[in-house]
């Protein structure tokens, strides 16, 4: 793979995929996207057994990864804790020999049932998604991940049909053109 252009690997983590309605179509939009690898976790592992080695080989495949998930109890469903407590293991993550993801990006795509202006100081949820989401931050710099800013779909129960469409669009192209920044509610 040396010299060659890698491409972008979405790890989307929800639950219940098919009953999701915001995941779900964006999810449903990356797939057209040839360039970019949709890695649904709880489907692949329906017994959430992960298989470490697997996960480590498709990570060092890739320069880019996007954690996809709803925000669940300001954080993500359980199985991305998981599978980053079984897979970012010293000596492959960090510690010795372990700089296997380093220099890679990593960006954080989440859906949330609160609205934007709610996550801040002052408002119902009081702290921001910057704040909220430190422990990925700080886990992409122990691991010498380059931490990039996060696309974040606000308000689910607002966001009407023709909204999640345009979402949807946008979301692909925070995907597959890393250098564009859009954050949309
Ligand atoms: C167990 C659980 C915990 C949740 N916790 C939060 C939360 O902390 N903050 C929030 O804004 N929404 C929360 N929600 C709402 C979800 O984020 C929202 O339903 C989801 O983003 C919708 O995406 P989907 O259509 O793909 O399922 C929670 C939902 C569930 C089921």
């Amino acid at each position: 793979m040396a010299n060659q252009t890698k491409k972008t690997l979405v790890i989307v983590t929800h639950p219940n995929l098919n009953s999701s309605r915001i995941n779900k179509r964006l999810t449903e939009e990356l797939l057209i996207h040839e360039e970019v690898t949709v890695h649904l976790l709880y489907e692949a592992y329906p017994d959430e057994q992960i298989d470490v080695e697997k996960e480590r080989q498709l990570l060092e495949n890739y320069d880019r990864i996007v954690l996809q998930f709803p925000f669940y109890w300001y954080s993500a469903p359980y199985l991305l804790k998981k599978w980053l407590d079984k897979v970012w293991g010293s000596g492959w993550a960090y510690g010795p020999g372990g700089n296997k993801l380093e220099g890679k990006e990593l960006r954080l795509a989440i859906s949330t049932g609160g609205v934007r202006e709610a996550y801040q100081a002052g408002g119902f949820h009081q702290y921001s998604y910057s704040e909220l989401l430190r422990p990925f931050q700080a886990s992409a710099n122990r691991v010498k991940m380059l931490y990039k800013p996060s696309f974040e779909i606000s308000g689910v129960r607002e966001v009407n049909d023709e909204a999640l469409e345009k979402l949807a669009k946008k979301y692909a192209e925070f995907v597959t053109q890393p250098f564009l920044i859009v954050v949309e509610s």
